[in-house]
C-alpha cells in the first residue's frame, strides 16, 4: 500500500550489477531473518502496536537485518526543510529526538523523500552525488541506504541504514529496507486517520454539548421572562399559571442541563439521572423531602430518559402541592425497579389521598394531561393506588420504545 512509485533504487553502479555469485550459506541465512523481521514487524503493526514501539523495534530490527551498526528513522518537517531523528539505534547520546539533516535533494535522505526512490550511498567519502551529511561524517559512516516512509497521503520521513564498515549494501538489501518502511508507512497512516477521527469526535462532542447548553439557557431565558411576566400579573389566578408554566419549562431546562454536563449523548444510565432530577425537585419542592432508591445500571435513550424526567417531575410537584395539608414531615418516595426489559417506577407519598372520583385519564389539570401523554408515548401504563395514608402512582415502561 505504502510502495513508492519507482522501485529502482539510485545505486552508484556496481559491477555486473548482480550479486546473485556471491550468494553463500550466511547471506542466504541473512536473507531469510530479513523474512523473519519482516514477518515479524507486520504482526506488531497489525496487532496496533503504538508507534512509538513500533518505530524502536523497527530500527533495532532492521539494523540486526542488515547487519549494520546504525540505524535511525526520520520525521521530515517541512517549515526548517530538515529529517529530525525520531528513533536510532548505534547513535551518539543526544542524536535521538534532536540531530536533524538537510531536506534538500544534495542530501541522501533528502533525495530519497523528496524523489521516492531509495538511495544506496556504499562510498560516503567518494560520493560525488551528495554531500555527506555532518552527522554521517562525525559517526565515521561510510556507507548509508536511504528509503522514503510514506502513508498513503503526504510522505512522513525517511527510513535509514548506515554502516562503518566496508562492503555494499545491495538491491535486495533495498527490498528489505522498503518492506520495513511499508510496514511502518501502515501504522504512520493509522496513526494520522486515529488523530483525525478522536479530532474529529472531539468537534462533534464540543458542537453538540454546546447545542445542550444553548438551549438549556434559552430555557432558563423563556422561564425568567415568564416569572416577571407573572410578577406583573392582573389576577392571582393568572400569576399562578404563569408562574406553574415557570416550573415546568425549568424542568425541561434542568433535564438539559443534566445532559450537557454528561459526556453521554445517546443513552444514559436512567438511575443516576433520575437522583439528580429528583435532588433538584428536593430543593425545589418546600416542605416536602424527596426520598430515592434506583436500580444500577439501567441505560435508556435520551429521548425516552427526558420523557421519564417530565413525568416524575409533574408527578413529584402533584405531591408536593397537594398531597400534604398538615404535618411535619412531609415524605415523597421514588422508586426505580428493573425487570428484564420493564421497568418500574413509583412516586408515593403518604398524604391525605386523592379526591373522590379521581381518573387520571379525565383529569382537567395540565399536569396529569401532560403525565398521560408523555406515557402514552413511552408505551406505559399507569396504575393509581390510593394507599393508607397517602397516593402511590406506578408506572411499568418498557426500556426499549417497542413492545
Ligand atoms: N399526590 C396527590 N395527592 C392528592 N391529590 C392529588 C395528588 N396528585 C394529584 N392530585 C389531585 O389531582 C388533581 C389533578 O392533578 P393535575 O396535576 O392534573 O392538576 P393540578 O396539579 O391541579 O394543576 P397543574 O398540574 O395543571 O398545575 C389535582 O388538582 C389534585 O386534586
Ligand atoms: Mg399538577
Amino acid at each position: 500500500m505504502t510502495a513508492s512509485s519507482d522501485p529502482t533504487p539510485i545505486a552508484e553502479s556496481q559491477p555486473g550489477g548482480d550479486d546473485l555469485p556471491a550468494i553463500t550459506a550466511r547471506a542466504l541465512r541473512l536473507r531469510l531473518r530479513q523474512q523473519e523481521i519482516l514477518a515479524e514487524l507486520g504482526v506488531l503493526a497489525l496487532q496496533g502496536t503504538p508507534f512509538p514501539d513500533l518505530i524502536e523495534t523497527t530500527v533495532t530490527l532492521v539494523a540486526e537485518g542488515m547487519q549494520a551498526e546504525f540505524c535511525k528513522a526520520m520525521e521530515h518537517l517541512p517549515e526548517r526543510n530538515c529529517l529530525i531523528v525520531r528513533a536510532g539505534v548505534g547513535w551518539d547520546e543526544g542524536v535521538v529526538g534532536h540531530a536533524t539533516v538537510g531536506a534538500d535533494l544534495e542530501s541522501p535522505a533528502g533525495f530519497a523523500l523528496r524523489t521516492g526512490k531509495p538511495v544506496i550511498s556504499n562510498h560516503l567519502d567518494h560520493e560525488g552525488r551528495f554531500r555527506t551529511p555532518e552527522l554521517l561524517v562525525a559517526h565515521g559512516i561510510h556507507r548509508a541506504m536511504n528509503v522514503i516512509l510514506q502513508g498513503e497521503g503526504k510522505p512522513w520521513g525517511v527510513l535509514e541504514v548506515d554502516s562503518r564498515s566496508d562492503g555494499s549494501f545491495t538491491e535486495h538489501d533495498v527490498a528489505f529496507l522498503r518492506g520495513a518502511a511499508n510496514l511502518l508507512g501502515m501504522a504512520i497512516e493509522r496513526q494520522r486517520f486515529e488523530r483525525d477521527l478522536k479530532a474529529s469526535l472531539e468537534q462533534q462532542e464540543i458542537l453538540l454539548q454546546e447545542g445542550n447548553h444553548r438551549v438549556t439557557n434559552s430555557l432558563q431565558l423563556v422561564a425568567s421572562m415568564l416569572s416577571l411576566q407573572s410578577s406583573a400579573a392582573s389576577t392571582t389566578e393568572l400569576r399562578e399559571q404563569l408562574q406553574e408554566a415557570v416550573s415546568r419549562i425549568s424542568a425541561i431546562a434542568r433535564a438539559h442541563e443534566r445532559l450537557y454536563r454528561t459526556r453521554q449523548i445517546r443513552n444514559l444510565n436512567l438511575g443516576d439521572y433520575l437522583t439528580d432530577i429528583c435532588k433538584d425537585m428536593d430543593d425545589a419542592a418546600g416542605q416536602c423531602d424527596v426520598h430515592v432508591s434506583v436500580a444500577e445500571e439501567v441505560q435508556i435513550t435520551t429521548d425516552r430518559a427526558i420523557s421519564i424526567s417530565l413525568v416524575v417531575t409533574e408527578l413529584i410537584t402533584n405531591a408536593a402541592k397537594h398531597a400534604y395539608s398538615s404535618g411535619e414531615t412531609r415524605p415523597i418516595w421514588v422508586t426505580l425497579e428493573r425487570d428484564g426489559d420493564m421497568l418500574t417506577i413509583s412516586v408515593r407519598d403518604a398524604g391525605d389521598g386523592l379526591p373522590e372520583g379521581f381518573d387520571p385519564k379525565k383529569s382537567k389539570g395540565l399536569g396529569m394531561r401532560i403525565v398521560s401523554g408523555l406515557l402514552a408515548q413511552l408505551k406505559a401504563e399507569l396504575t393509581v393506588k390510593r394507599d393508607e395514608p397517602g397516593t402511590a402512582f406506578v408506572m411499568t415502561i418498557p426500556i426499549h420504545g417497542q413492545r
